[in-house]
């Protein structure tokens, strides 16, 4: 039987599906999305232009924007019931825990966006989605500190409106400036999409099964809330804190060479880069932008460059080609713009709910998709018959 299928652990070598969405070149340090570099596309479009890039093909003429924003600012409230749920959690849960519940929850609120085989109820979803989240990622935030949640403002971007909700109160009015709006909206634009990572291929799975799109999108957030995958940005902020200062990386890197040492690099390596994540490059000068504007000299950067440098040098890092990734550079610039660290993998999950939804809809469209269904190599034992309870043992 075991000659019928490949064993391929990790699935490193598996092509799951087609799909015309992202484009990575693992040796040179290329990411696209629909063909257009991510460089570019940090620079020169807002989050909203690139979540309709993702979703539909293309980038949005003015009015098909206008469009867009509009169907997408529709949505941004959440039925009042869901504060129910916010109320059964513990003050002190992550919010990413907070996230798979409530997310998992809207399933039970939408029943005319529940038909996955109609494309005009798979919109509905997708606008609903990309709406909601960072209400429903802010209420997470004020549930954890004690403050009133912040209902949503339509007439600011798309950023402005997440920094609202998330540092508004109810007697002064947050207005970030136009670094730290930009700087928002270029951290979504850079986690949108990333082909068919973990957290991806989950909602890929549960979808494929005809599940529920809110339901799929809670799975996605769940596998992406591990450390290997976007737990790392929090992981890496730990990391820095508590290398401390930079005459300690040496310990940490012989750590994290040490085969018997858990320890790993974190924001370190990546299953697809052979080479520099072509984000993290955009992430360093951002993180400059923002530290800057701020007026704030964090140490922790200072360290992070350093502990970079040390390790690009190092014959361990260069022969295994581990580089700094996506998630190595963020929660410096996050933590400037007073996000707590329980927050950062909540803020990936937002920005990432373009990618899973525009992947959830290819999939869908698919007319090869089928269940996804992997087989095993089973190494247990081989048939026996059952003794009697007396017997065993
Ligand atoms: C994300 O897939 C995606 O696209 C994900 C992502 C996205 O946008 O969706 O890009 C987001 O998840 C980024 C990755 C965040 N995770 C981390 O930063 C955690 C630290 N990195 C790793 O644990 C690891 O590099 C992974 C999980 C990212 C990749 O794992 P792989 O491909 O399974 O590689 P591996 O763990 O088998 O590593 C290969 C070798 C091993 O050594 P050997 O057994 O061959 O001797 O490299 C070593 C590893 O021990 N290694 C590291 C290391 N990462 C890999 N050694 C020290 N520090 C590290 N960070």
């Amino acid at each position: 039987q075991t000659g019928m299928f490949t064993y391929d652990p990790g699935f490193a070598s598996t092509a799951s599906c087609e799909s015309k969405i992202t484009y990575i070149d693992g040796d040179k340090g290329e990411l696209l999305y629909r063909g257009y570099p991510i460089e570019q596309l940090a620079e020169q479009c807002d989050y909203m232009e690139v979540c309709y890039l993702l979703l539909f093909g293309d980038l949005p003429t003015a009015s098909e924007k206008e469009d867009f924003v509009h169907g997408v600012t529709y949505h941004t409230m959440v039925h009042e019931q869901l504060k129910n749920f916010y109320n059964g959690f513990r003050r002190d849960a992550h919010p990413m825990a907070i996230m798979v519940g409530v997310v998992g929850a809207l399933s039970a609120f939408y029943h005319d966006s529940t038909d996955i085989r109609d494309p005009k109820q798979r919109l509905i979803a997708s606008y609903r989605l990309i709406a909601k989240m960072p209400t429903i990622a802010a209420m997470a935030y004020k549930y954890s500190i004690g403050q009133p949640f912040t209902y949503p403002r339509n007439d600011l971007s798309y950023s402005a409106n997440f920094l609202h909700l998330m540092f508004s109160v109810p007697c002064e009015t947050y207005h970030p400036s136009p670094t730290l709006e930009r700087a928002m909206d270029l951290i979504f634009t850079l986690h949108a999409d990333h082909e068919q990572n973990a957290s991806t291929s989950t909602v890929r799975l549960a979808g494929s099964s005809g599940a529920n799109p809110f339901a799929c999108i809670a799975a996605g957030i769940a596998s992406l809330w591990g450390p290997a995958h976007g737990g790392a940005n929090e992981a890496a902020l730990e990391m820095l804190e508590e290398i401390g200062t930079p005459d300690q990386i040496q310990t940490y890197i012989a750590k994290a060479k040490d085969k018997d040492d858990p320890f790993r690099l974190m924001g370190f390596g990546h299953r697809v880069y052979k080479n520099y994540d072509p984000r993290a490059k955009v992430m360093q000068k951002a993180a400059h932008a923002v530290l800057d504007e701020l007026g704030v000299s964090d140490p922790l950067f200072e360290t992070a460059r350093e502990l970079e440098r040390i390790a690009l040098e190092d014959e361990y890092f260069i022969e295994k080609k581990l580089y700094p990734n996506v998630d190595f550079y963020s929660g410096i610039i996050l933590k400037a713009m007073g996000f707590p660290r329980s927050m950062f993998t909540v803020l990936f999950a937002l920005a990432r709910t373009s990618g899973w939804i525009a992947q959830w809809n290819e999939m869908i469209e698919d007319p090869s998709q089928r269940i996804g269904r992997p087989r095993q190599l089973y190494t247990g034992p081989t048939r026996r018959d059952i003794k009697p309870i007396h017997e065993r043992g």
